[in-house]
């Protein structure tokens, strides 16, 4: 049997942690999803801070699209005079209108992009750009962003180039840790109704081409936790 030949690229090609069976690698996720399941975070919560010190100047309407549990659309409350959060899962809705029911200035609803009637000075998606057509959604968003206004997305790609693994080797590391920070005792059994969630499809440097042939001058980045973000900023003269 031939030798296997050490090529030097396998050293430099991270191995993908999901898929790998190397009984090494197989230990270690086991042990990190014992880690993460005992100290839970939410990925996408982590990023409003993110969000909320990338405002526009201009504060009247904000909309985030599949707002799920209405945790962002209850923090931007107190920072624009009206507030839409949609979702189009029923239970998503029940729970976001709950939250926010003592909110007057809030609302949420059904709508998709094609159905509303801009313009917003503040649209978000937080895990949810994978769930809808990418062409047609940054088409929407120019329709319906103020000039002035700003997309901020916090959104997943799936691990495919070099750089991508690295990140998500990364990720994978860190993420109890962070857990561990955030959530020093093991936790409980969680109680709120699970969102919809979907596989993202569209690598980070396709993301970057299609958002730049669409909505031009907006920068994504790479970040831990499984995540890009990204922000285009409506640059009409306001
Ligand atoms: C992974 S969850 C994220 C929820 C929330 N943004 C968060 O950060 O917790 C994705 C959400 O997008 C919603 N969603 C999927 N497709 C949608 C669509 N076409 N219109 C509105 N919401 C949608 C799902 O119902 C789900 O609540």
């Amino acid at each position: 049997m031939e030798p296997k030949r050490f090529r030097i690229s396998d050293s430099l090609v991270p191995m993908d942690i999901r898929a790998s069976t190397n009984p090494m690698t197989v230990r270690a996720r086991s042990c990190l999803d014992r880690l993460n399941a005992r100290h839970p975070w939410s990925h996408n919560d982590h990023f409003h801070g993110w969000i909320l010190r990338n405002l526009p100047e201009q504060r009247r309407r904000a909309l985030d699209v599949g707002c799920g549990r209405g945790a962002l659309i209850a923090a931007l409350a107190d920072r624009f005079a009206h507030v839409e959060g949609t979702d189009h899962d029923q239970t998503m809705r029940d729970v976001a209108t709950q939250r926010t029911a003592e909110l007057a200035n809030v609302t949420v609803t059904a709508h998709q992009l094609d159905e509303l009637a801009g313009p917003y000075d503040l649209i978000t998606m937080v895990a949810v750009l994978h769930h809808l057509d990418l062409d047609r959604t940054l088409a929407q968003i120019r329709r319906l962003l103020a000039p002035g206004g700003r997309f901020l997305v916090v959104g997943l790609a799936p691990p495919v180039s070099t750089a991508d693994q690295v990140w998500d080797l990364t990720s994978a590391v860190a993420n109890p840790l962070i857990g561990i920070v955030k959530h020093p005792r093991p936790a409980a059994t969680r109680l709120a109704p699970q969102f919809p969630v979907m596989d993202p499809t569209i690598p980070f440097d396709e993301l970057c081409a299609r958002f730049a042939a669409e909505l031009p001058g907006s920068r994504l980045r790479r970040r831990l936790c499984f995540r890009y973000t990204a922000v285009w900023t409506n640059a009409q003269v306001i």
